[in-house]
Formats: C-alpha cells, sequence, structure tokens
C-alpha cells in the first residue's frame, strides 16, 4: 500500500464501498494456477488474472485491483496503471450488454457513426455512459481488429461485423 498517495482513490479506506473485499472462489483458484503456469513470473500473468477477475465482478473497482496485486506480488499503484493503460478493463461498471462501436478508420469509412450516434440516441444513453435501467452501456472504441468486416461493433465479448442501423437494430430487440 505505501505506493499509492494517501489521497488516492484507490487506498482502501477512500473506496466508495469501504470495507468491500474480494476473494477468489474455488474456480477462480484453480483458473489462477493454469494462468500462473503458463507465464514465467508473476507479473507477466497480469492481464489475463485482470481479465478473470474483471469476468467475476464486470469491472475493476479499487478493492478488487488490491487483490490482484496481492495475488501477484505487485503494488496496487502497478495494477492500476495497467487497468487504466488498456481500455478492455472497466473502470467503472458496465451495463448488462456493453456495447463498443469501432470508429477508426475502417469503420468510420463504411458509416459507423451513424451507427453510433443511432444507438446512442435510440438508447438515450450518453456516450460511456449506462443506460437508466443499466442495461446497456455505449462506447466508443478503437480499432477491434476486425477491418476486413467493417464497421465492427462488439457486444460483450462477441464480434458483430458488417453492421448497419437495421442489424443493429435488430441485435438490439433480440437481446433479453
Ligand atoms: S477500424 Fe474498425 S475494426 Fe479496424
Amino acid at each position: 500500500m505505501a505506493d499509492l498517495h494517501p489521497d488516492s482513490p484507490y487506498m482502501p479506506h477512500r473506496h466508495p464501498e469501504p470495507g468491500a473485499t474480494f476473494e477468489w472462489d474455488e474456480e477462480q483458484r484453480r483458473e489462477l494456477d493454469r494462468i500462473l503456469e503458463r507465464y514465467p513470473t508473476k507479473q507477466a500473468a497480469l492481464l489475463p488474472v485482470l481479465h478473470l477477475a474483471q469476468r467475476k465482478v464486470g469491472w475493476l473497482p479499487p478493492h478488487v485491483i488490491v487483490k490482484v496485486s496481492e495475488t501477484l506480488g505487485l503494488t496496487p499503484a502497478w495494477v492500476f496503471g495497467v487497468v487504466t493503460f488498456y481500455n478492455m478493463y472497466n473502470q467503472k461498471p458496465r451495463g448488462k450488454y456493453f456495447l463498443q462501436v469501432c470508429t477508426n478508420l475502417s469503420c468510420m469509412l463504411r458509416d459507423a457513426y451513424d451507427i453510433y450516434d443511432h444507438l446512442c440516441s435510440r438508447l438515450r444513453v450518453k456516450p460511456g455512459h449506462n443506460t437508466e435501467d443499466g442495461k446497456f452501456t455505449v462506447l466508443e472504441v478503437e480499432c477491434l481488429g476486425s477491418c476486413n468486416t467493417a464497421p465492427v461493433v462488439q457486444v460483450n465479448d462477441d464480434y458483430h461485423e458488417n453492421m448497419t442501423i437495421e442489424k443493429i437494430d435488430d441485435l438490439i430487440e433480440t437481446l433479453p
């Protein structure tokens, strides 16, 4: 904890839910062991371990970051730095369906902004925010690495490719 400034929002006592804790369950511990076996050092396993934690909690609040840092023998500040570097790690709670719209070059040229604007307006949500019912989050993101099927919308872990406004409307209708 010595590496965090006392005013850091990542100090446990400043957490919005004081006293919140996170423990790995049995299944996660087994997965943790499998991950650690694959890497030469604990530090090298940080990215998959963060994914493991995020899969359980849905995002990475401070007490989870602290737990990951303890598990891997790293400082919370180091783990926080990694979490804030990659946008695949959620620094706040996301809706049940996290819609990430790529607006990078290939997608932009194939009308990704029309899809993005349509989503925000149809769901009445500000970019990066959750809908009031907590069902959706819409976010503009950089290249998702599937430029040949642009435009691409990632919904949770799944890619939806060659999207159009009609297709995104159909998709939204089918999400329970
Ligand atoms: S530019 Fe959208 S996936 Fe690459």
